[in-house]
């Protein structure tokens, strides 16, 4: 039995599944440069302070969810639980709000939240994500969404679906929670105890809460779509009018409110159904107000993130193969102490010409290495022994077809290539 356990809620990438994390993640970039968007890398923990800002107090993830914990000099720091807040200050600090219609950003990397570990659902989490400062043009929105959903289209899913919404400005947004606020006041003592408390802190969230009474009662409640200003509605009309000049299928769903503090217009959820009950593949939205927040200008942003773990669920449940190239070209197989000798050499020269090179080097037999040449699907085998070093020649074993020939290390090159 091993003596340590992994942390509750996380997970090792084991060398046999990497390949598909590299791929997912080698996609992302493509399509990211694509819509030439740059990557950001920033730091896994920020100011505790940053988080309660942006994502807001009375969002679950900064009520129960974040990592803190205090440095040697007593600062409050936060296991980042996602990556928005820590771009936003990023762009402020660095004053790339100033350039503004290309500040164009990707992301990849941990996330952690305390939550209760499910399917699909952790404590560290891999979220790839953008943002995009700088415009409030629904087309922006529209392009943003199109990266997304290119993305899911290029790992070959289908069976997922674009939710909409606009949850306002600060103006509609206020009068949306005061109609909340009456609407539910007469069903206090039947919401459950987090709802009676955004009820006061945030009643937006009511509609998102999960718990079967509270669904049942924000089934009748008032919908955002009615509370819009005419910007709001516009921005809104004009995002569905782009979505479906793009051929991008879309719903609206009044009741997608999204469980973070920071967004004012579009708000949109891709949803794999296959997947249960977090079934949320990409949630995003629009964050005009955000950057001035943290202290920069007043420009406004959106953007989206998504989570690896639920990705790679989807193409599970789709049964999409991920082709796996994290295989060697060659496996070298010696026979006597010659070849072995001479092995450090051609797997050296091997290797300076690209060609990706396995071998054994307690194996003597060729039985023995030939298991193990199996076992690593190499596509080659390089057979050396007394008879081929006289002629100065390999046999290259093609292991797909089984067949075998005596070549110059030139030609084996090419041949490896073909
Ligand atoms: P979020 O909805 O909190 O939004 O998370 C986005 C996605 O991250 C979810 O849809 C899900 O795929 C994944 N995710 C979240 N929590 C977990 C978890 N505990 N385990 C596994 N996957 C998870 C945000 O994080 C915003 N920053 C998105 C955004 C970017 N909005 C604008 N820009």
């Amino acid at each position: 039995m091993a003596k340590y356990k992994i942390p509750r809620g996380t997970y090792d990438i084991l060398p046999s599944e990497s390949y598909k994390w590299q791929y997912v993640q080698n996609t992302f970039r493509k399509v990211a440069r694509l819509y030439n968007f740059k990557e950001i890398v920033t730091p896994i923990f920020e100011s505790s302070d940053l988080f309660e800002r942006s994502v807001g107090d009375s969002s679950d993830i900064v009520e129960k969810e974040m990592y803190k914990f205090n440095d040697k000099k007593g600062r409050t720091f936060a296991l980042r639980p996602e990556g928005t807040a820590s771009v936003v200050r990023s762009v402020v600090e660095n004053n790339l709000d100033l350039d503004a219609n290309s500040t164009k950003l990707y992301y990849m990397g941990p996330m952690f939240r305390y939550d209760r570990p499910q399917k699909g659902r952790y404590r560290q989490f891999y979220q790839y994500g953008v943002e995009y400062f700088g415009s409030d043009n629904a087309l922006i929105d529209a392009q943003t969404i199109a990266l997304a959903d290119t993305f899911l289209r290029q790992l070959g899913l289908k069976n997922y679906k674009l939710e909409i919404n606009s949850i306002g400005n600060a103006t509609c947004a206020k009068d949306y929670d005061s109609a909340l606020i009456n609407f539910f006041e007469p069903h206090f003592n039947e919401l459950c105890s987090d709802c009676q408390r955004r009820l006061e802190k945030n009643p937006k969230r009511v509609l998102d809460c999960k718990n079967k009474t509270c669904k049942s009662i924000a089934k009748e409640a008032p919908s955002m779509l009615d509370y819009l200003d005419e910007e709001c509605s516009t921005h809104f009309e004009n995002l569905q009018k782009y979505l479906t000049q793009m051929k991008i299928d879309f719903v609206v769903n009044p009741t997608i409110v999204r469980g973070l503090d920071y967004y004012t217009k579009t708000a949109f959820e891709f949803i794999d159904s296959n997947l249960g009950a977090q079934s949320t593949l990409i949630g995003g939205g629009r964050y005009d107000g955000l950057v001035k927040q943290i202290g920069g200008r007043d420009v406004a942003g959106i953007g989206f993130a998504g989570g690896f773990e639920r990705l790679l669920l989807s193409l599970e449940a789709e049964d999409i193969k991920i082709p796996n190239n994290d295989k060697p070209d060659v496996y070298l197989v010696t026979l006597g102490e010659k070849a072995e000798t001479i092995s450090a050499e051609l797997l050296m020269k091997l290797r300076a010409d690209n060609i990706s090179t396995e071998f054994h080097p307690d194996k003597k037999t060729m039985k023995a290495q030939m298991k193990a040449a199996n076992r690593s699907d190499a596509r080659f085998v390089i057979l050396l022994g007394d008879n081929e070093i006289e002629q100065n020649k390999f046999n290259l074993k093609n292991m797909e077809t089984g067949e075998q020939e005596l070549v110059g290390f030139q030609e084996m090159v090419k041949i490896i290539f073909q």
